[in-house]
């Protein structure tokens, strides 16, 4: 059994100045696959005592500095037990939407290994990649389960809508990464702030979240890396394109993550006005900007923020001012 990660993972970052030192990632890369990778069903003591899944354990509880609905008088009003329910199927629902957007992307991963060229390196990784994906998709779907409640993911309309992106690579590789990235950094910058400022109390969340922290990282860097090497030699009408259709995948995706799922309102009788009060605040859409910050210093970075395409990022309220390369995150 392999331990989970104790402390956070960070990203590969390094300059891609040519194709030697673009390699020399690809190649760490596979390497710490290799050395540093978890198996849902041999690394999660799912059959721990201190590891069952009880819908009205206190620890499901919301942490307002997590989600706003925690911090509603409504919220405050209900019995424990259901303030517990509420913070789990909130949780369960996060696993269920992320396991249907993995489950696109290694579709996505295996389109583009598909035609890959014999002795492309991309091929390795991708693989290295897809096979960590299964892992996160039976790790959330076994959490899922041990909820016993009805937990749906992604609204259908769009579930059917978003059936087209394991196409994608086949048309543009460049605009695929970048929906990997518009489905993996929102998650991660939410998880990596959850477990930074202790909110996360339940063991079995807790060693998921490392896991899929540690993994992601790379999947992360790897979607980066291959963007900044391949964006500067597209042909500048793919790359318009590209420029233009990005802040309304980021857009879309970003909310999708955030947003409170229709079901549990539902479920819970959660009236309108306390929804709208919790999530439509300056706070939330603070939220939704500084989610896809890193991908928006990247598409900076690339020069494929134009005039134009900016008031895109605006209307989709994900815009703000990209801070230089090298430069620290706040
Ligand atoms: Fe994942
Ligand atoms: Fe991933």
């Amino acid at each position: 059994m392999t331990q989970a990660p104790t402390e956070l993972a960070e990203e590969v970052r390094a300059q891609v100045k040519d194709k030697k030192s673009y390699l020399g990632v690809i190649d760490r890369l596979n390497k710490a696959s290799v050395d540093k990778h978890w198996e849902a069903y041999r690394d999660i003591p799912w059959d721990d005592p201190d590891f069952q899944v009880d819908k009205n354990d206190p620890r499901w509880i919301l942490s307002p500095a997590t989600d706003p609905l925690g911090a509603s008088d409504w919220y405050k009003a209900q019995p424990p037990e259901i303030q517990a329910q509420i913070g789990l199927w909130r949780v369960a629902t996060a696993m269920k939407i992320g396991l249907q957007f993995e489950n696109l992307l290694k579709r996505g991963l295996l389109n583009y290994a598909y035609r890959l060229p014999n002795g492309r390196p991309e091929f390795r990784y991708v693989y290295h990649e897809t096979t960590e994906e299964c892992h996160h998709g039976m790790m959330f779907q076994e959490f899922v389960n041990r909820t016993k409640m009805p937990i749906k993911g992604m609204p259908r309309s769009l579930s059917a809508v978003a059936q087209v992106a394991p196409w994608i690579p086949l048309v543009n590789t460049e605009l695929f990464f970048v929906f990997v990235l518009g489905g993996e950094d929102p998650i991660d910058f939410v998880q990596r702030k959850s477990l930074k400022g202790g909110h996360i109390k339940h063991p079995l969340e807790e060693t998921i979240m490392k896991i899929h922290i540690a993994e992601e990282a790379r999947h992360i860097s790897f979607a980066r890396h291959y963007l900044k090497h391949r964006v500067p030699n597209m042909n500048p009408i793919r790359r318009r394109i590209l420029g233009l259709v990005t802040p309304i995948i980021l857009g879309i995706m970003a909310r999708i993550m955030l947003s409170p799922p229709g079901p549990l309102v539902r479920r819970f009788n959660i009236p309108k006005d306390v929804v709208r009060e919790a999530y439509d605040t300056e706070e939330s859409r603070a939220q939704i900007r500084d989610c896809v910050g890193k991908i928006r210093d990247l598409m900076a970075e690339l020069d494929l923020i134009t005039l134009p395409n900016r008031q895109l990022w605006k209307a989709f309220g994900i815009w703000d001012a990209p801070r230089k390369p090298g430069a620290k995150a706040a």
